[in-house]
Formats: C-alpha cells, structure tokens, sequence
C-alpha cells in the first residue's frame, strides 16, 4: 500500500489549503474527510450536525476515516479539527500507518483566522468574538493531548502556504 498522509490540527489551521498544496507536490491524490462524510451522508456537515448531533456525526466521521484509510492508494487527507480526539480514530489511523501530522498555530493565529471562518463550523457558528477566545483557549488546551500523539508536530504559524508545505515534507 502506498502512503498516506493524514493533517490534523484544530479547526483553522489550513489542513485543507495545505494539504492540497502538499498532495500537489508529492503527487498524490487529496481528501477532505469533511467532504468525503458530506458526500457520504449526502448532505452537509452544518445539517448533520442540526438533525443528529454531534455524537452521529462523530460515529459517521469514525465509520468514513476507516474507509479512507484502506484505501490501496496513497493520498494526502485533510481530517476534521476533531477527527484524533474521538474514539479510537487515532489508532485506527496508526494502526493503518498513516503517517500523522499535526499543523500547529498559536492561538492568536486560529483566532484570527476563525473570527472570519465561524459561520460553516457548527461547534463555534453561534459564539460572539469574546466568547471565542474563551471557547478556542480551553478547547485547543484539552485537544493538544491528542494532537501531540501525531507522527510528527510541524510549527506551522506565521508561513506561507508554500514554506508550511515544504516544512511538512522534509518533517515526513
Ligand atoms: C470539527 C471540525 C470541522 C468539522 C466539524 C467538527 C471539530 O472540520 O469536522 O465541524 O470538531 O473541530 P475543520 O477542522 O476542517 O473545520
């Protein structure tokens, strides 16, 4: 089986952004796995999250993550901000051998970022910017844990697309 390689970091981190830009230069195929659940459940994750909660969401994330990583062929997945701290999807993961990556960003950086990108995250849509902090402090702390357990911790904050993308690759 070829590799793959597997972003994570908290929401806002440019798992995504990178993680295309990262498949771009190692030729290999990107996910989403948001959009791999939104196009298994057939609508959108803010709608899965309004008529399940966030506990079906989780057990659809869980079920998706473990069809993407066996496939045959190698590619770059972009995870959920949530996808390592659920369950056993952390090794479900290592025991494919995924190669993980934790994209870290300070604080400031995420809050910044997601002060503009809140409205499609239903974990954080209806906080005010005063609320957010608050929320992103304590839940990026309790979240740490998991994400430390990736392969590799790549620091990330203040980069370019393209110096993130090559740190990431000499890291993995
Ligand atoms: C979540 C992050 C989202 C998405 C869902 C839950 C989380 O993905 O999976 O809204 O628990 O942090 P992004 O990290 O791509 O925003």
């Amino acid at each position: 089986m070829s590799e793959i390689i597997a972003l994570l970091g908290y929401m806002g981190s440019g798992k995504s952004t990178l993680g295309k830009a990262l498949a771009t230069s190692l030729k290999l195929p990107f996910r989403d796995l948001d959009d791999q659940i939104e196009a298994h459940a057939g609508t959108s994750i803010k709608e899965l999250f309004a008529s399940g909660g966030e506990i079906a969401f989780r057990k659809l994330e869980t079920q998706v993550l473990t069809t993407e990583v066996q496939r045959e062929q190698g590619q770059v997945l972009a995870l959920g901000g949530g996808t390592p701290c659920y369950g056993q999807n952390l090794d479900i993961l290592h025991a494919a051998g995924v190669k993980t990556v934790y994209l870290k960003l300070s604080l400031v950086s995420l809050l910044e970022r997601l002060k503009r990108g809140r409205a499609k995250r239903p974990l954080i849509a209806h906080l005010t910017e005063e609320q957010l902090e608050e929320f992103i402090r304590k839940h990026l702390f309790e979240r740490q844990f998991y994400y430390n357990q990736a392969s590799y911790v790549v620091d990330v904050d203040g980069l370019t697309v393209e110096q993130a993308v090559e740190r990431v690759a000499r890291a993995c």
